[in-house]
This record gives structure tokens, C-alpha cells and sequence, in this order.
């Protein structure tokens, strides 16, 4: 595959971190955001010298347009932009804040609503380009309730990312939008959760480890590889989810168990 420029939102840890390195391994060129500076510059370094450092809060619009402005600046054109940045929530539903519902819309659904809305014009400029957002399996099924608005966020990002996909197909079939649902991953997001992350009562489900961040990563990259709409981290997740959809109520029964 030829070589690309990536932007990746979140990279300082995580899934976007570990994606980062992936994705240096084999040549692409990189713009790596995120707000801590120090950590996104290690980060950077791993990447070799094909990767560029801006610091950038996402939930600032100004922000996300100066990423774009870096990389096109340094590298010319975008390939493929991932809004990858995102946070958790350990509060159910009937506690939870206005600034907690803030908080989440913010970082989960404007950070990429503005990644969209800035990167999407260039994309139509030269007729082509890749949007990923990294939404989560929880926008699709409730598994942990505690995740509250943090789920809601999710599926009205996987609602954003459908109605644009949607909105470009016939004009520009070459631009590519695609959402991302991993399951829980082993990195500090339930640590870095607004409120922390309770522990479910009777410990979290057998079978709920999740993946690790390097699964994810190479399932986003074989994306990048092989655009599709929908990406399902972990691949038996699209049946829970059929499931989950045919009968409600019965999924939820069993789920209590
Ligand atoms: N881990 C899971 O269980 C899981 C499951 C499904 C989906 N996801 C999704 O996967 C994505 C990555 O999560 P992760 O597991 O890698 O979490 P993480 O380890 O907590 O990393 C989150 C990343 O997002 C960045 N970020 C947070 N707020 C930001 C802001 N306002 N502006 C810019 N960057 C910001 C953080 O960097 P700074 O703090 O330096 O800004 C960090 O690089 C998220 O969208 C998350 O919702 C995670």
C-alpha cells in the first residue's frame, strides 16, 4: 500500500499512541494531536522523523482547524483523519450534571464534528480521502450502564458518521467515513473516566477483558487498508449487536445474569 498522511486526534496514549507507532512502522507519514505536551512528543519520537507534534484540544474548534493547517502546511495533503480523542463517564443516568452531559457531547461528538466539518473540504478538493471516528460497541448496546451519556455520546456519533457517509456517497464515492466500535480496551480510559469507573456490582462480566490496544490498532489499520463503513473491533461483537437488536428484552434478561 502506498504510503499516507494520517492525522490521529488523542495520540498522546491509548489506542491513538499505539495506532501511531503501527502506522510509523510501515511509512506513513503522521500528525499526531492531543493536549499533553510532553507525552504526545514521546509519542512523536517513537514515530521517527515522518511525525509531527500539535498540541491541540479537540473540543476547541480554532484547534482542530490549526491540525489541519499543520499538516497540510507540512505535508502538503491528508490521506486519512481519525478522531480517535475521546472520555469516559462513571455516573448513571439519573446523577449525572449539565456539566456532566457537557463534558461528554464535547469531547465525544464536537471534537469529531469539528474533525469532520474541517478535514471533509479537502477531501472533496481532491476527490478523495478516509473520515474515521472511533465511536464504541457501548453506542450500540448499554453494557455498562455507569458509561450513561458517555454511551449516548457514542451512538450519536456512530448518527453523525452514518448521515455523512450518506451525504457524500453518490457526489464523492471515493471519500470514505467509516466508525469504529471496539469493546473495552486495556489502556487508562476507564482511569481516565469523568468520575472514575465504578466496579459493576459482582465484578465486571467473565469474558469482558476486552481487547488490547494493539488489536485495535491493527484492526484500524487493516481499515485504513480496506475502507468499510462499520468496523467492529472485535469481530463477534456484529452478532451480539443483531442480537441485542432482535429482541431487547431478552438480551437485557440474559444480560442480568
Ligand atoms: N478503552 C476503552 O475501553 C474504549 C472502548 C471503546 C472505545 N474507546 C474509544 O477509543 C478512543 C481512545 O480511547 P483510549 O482507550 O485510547 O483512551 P485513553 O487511553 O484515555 O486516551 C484518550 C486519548 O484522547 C486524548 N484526549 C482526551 N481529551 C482530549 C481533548 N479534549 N483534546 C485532545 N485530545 C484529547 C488523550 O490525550 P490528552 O489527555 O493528552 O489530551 C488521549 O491521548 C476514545 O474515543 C474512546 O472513547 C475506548
Amino acid at each position: 500500500m502506498a504510503e499516507k498522511v494520517i492525522v490521529i486526534t488523542g495520540a498522546s496514549g491509548g489506542i491513538g499512541a499505539v495506532l501511531a507507532r503501527q502506522l510509523a512502522a510501515r511509512g506513513d507519514k503522521l500528525v499526531l494531536a492531543a493536549r499533553r505536551e510532553a507525552e504526545l512528543k514521546k509519542v512523536s519520537s517513537d514515530c521517527g522523523t515522518n511525525a509531527l507534534a500539535v498540541v491541540a484540544d479537540v473540543t476547541q474548534r480554532a484547534d482542530v482547524e490549526r491540525v489541519r493547517d499543520e499538516a497540510l502546511r507540512t505535508f502538503g495533503h491528508v490521506d486519512v483523519w481519525i478522531n480517535n480523542a475521546g472520555r469516559g463517564i462513571g455516573r448513571q443516568v439519573l446523577d449525572l450534571t449539565d456539566a456532566d452531559f457537557d463534558e461528554m457531547m464535547a469531547v465525544n461528538v464536537k471534537s469529531a464534528l469539528y474533525g469532520m466539518q474541517t478535514i471533509i473540504p479537502h477531501f472533496k478538493e481532491r476527490g478523495e480521502g478516509h473520515l474515521i471516528n472511533v465511536s464504541s460497541a457501548l453506542g450500540r448496546i448499554p453494557f455498562a450502564s455507569f458509561r450513561s451519556v458517555y454511551c449516548a455520546a457514542k451512538a450519536a456519533l456512530n448518527s453523525l458518521t452514518a448521515n455523512l457517509r450518506m451525504d457524500l456517497r453518490k457526489e464523492y464515492p471515493r471519500i470514505h467515513v467509516s466508525v469504529v466500535m471496539p469493546p473495552m480496551v486495556t489502556t487508562d480510559f476507564a482511569r481516565n473516566a469523568l468520575h472514575g469507573t465504578p466496579m459493576p456490582p459482582g465484578g465486571f462480566r467473565p469474558g469482558s477483558e476486552g481487547q488490547t490496544p494493539e488489536q485495535v490498532a491493527a484492526a484500524i489499520v487493516d481499515l485504513i487498508d480496506h475502507p468499510r463503513p462499520e468496523l467492529y473491533t472485535n469481530p463477534g461483537q456484529a452478532e451480539m449487536v443483531a442480537r441485542y437488536y432482535a429482541d431487547v428484552a431478552a438480551f437485557e434478561e440474559n444480560m442480568g445474569r
